[in-house]
């Protein structure tokens, strides 16, 4: 069976100036910019991309964006392209966050243009997926998950699969503190796998990593990350302050 390597992604949302994200990202470099146990990725705002682009240099940290548009560039007032990520040294990029389809209505179907670009532009798409509550209550969890992850990840070819991360966000354990239970999270983390499975192969399949999103914290991390199918996390709150994050990563360490 392929080992995967955990991957612990801060998405620090619209949060910290500059000058925040420097003192935030310094403490991160000091203590885990050299392990290399756990994929570590910050996502900062993009008005702070480059100066923590500068600052993870020489570390084993690596630099996401939160969101991008498809098109290289354009009239698109307030939007940021592949090329100037990519220009500033981003590997990753979230695409289709809860935040982003529920608050800026962005659809399956321009997510995917977005997954789409960021492939061919060699970012590698954390493509987020994730029910409402009502949706869970209906039962309807497996159902929206999986038209989420089709529609996200059409055309995508087996090929470049390995490269896309998914992040399974239930939507109602987002910054709510509500975390999903082990049970439940693995459950949904192992369709995913399953999804992948029927769409790349089985062995692409082993090798996607699937994020669990939602209050992860350092004192539910350990019981989350030793599930079989769940290969680390998207963190919000819990990546707002170097403490918090670092024993996330130190979990994950100790999970892999
Ligand atoms: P949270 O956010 O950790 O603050 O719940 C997670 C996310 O948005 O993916």
């Amino acid at each position: 069976m392929i080992s995967r390597k955990k991957l612990i992604a801060g998405n620090w949302k619209m949060n910290k100036t500059s000058a925040d994200a420097l003192t935030l990202v310094a403490d991160l470099v000091a203590s885990v910019g050299r392990q290399t146990d756990v994929e570590v990725v910050v996502c900062p705002p993009f008005t702070s991309i480059e100066t923590v682009g500068k600052a993870i240099e020489g570390s084993t940290l690596k630099l996401g964006a939160q969101n991008m548009h498809p098109e290289a560039n354009g009239a698109y007032t307030g939007e940021v392209s592949a090329p100037m990520l990519r220009a500033l040294f981003t590997t990753h990029v979230i695409l289709g966050h809860s935040e982003r389809r529920a608050l800026f209505g962005e659809t399956d179907a321009f997510v995917n243009k977005k997954v789409l670009t960021a492939l061919k532009n060699q970012l590698k798409p954390v493509l987020c997926v994730g029910e409402s509550l009502g949706e869970r209550e209906l039962g309807l969890t497996l159902k929206i998950v999986q038209t989420q992850l089709e529609a996200g990840l059409d055309g995508v070819s087996k090929d470049l699969a390995p490269s896309v991360v998914i992040a399974y966000d239930p939507v109602w354990a987002i910054g709510t503190g509500k975390v999903a239970t082990t049970e439940q999270a693995q459950e949904v983390h192992a369709f995913i796998r399953s999804l992948l499975t029927k769409l790349f192969t089985e062995p692409v399949a082993q090798k996607v990593r699937i994020l669990y999103g939602g209050s992860m914290k350092p004192a539910n991390a350990p019981e989350l990350l030793a599930q079989k199918d769940i290969d680390g996390g998207l963190i919000g709150g819990a990546a707002l302050e170097a403490r918090s994050f670092v024993e996330l990563v130190t979990a994950a360490a100790a999970a892999k």
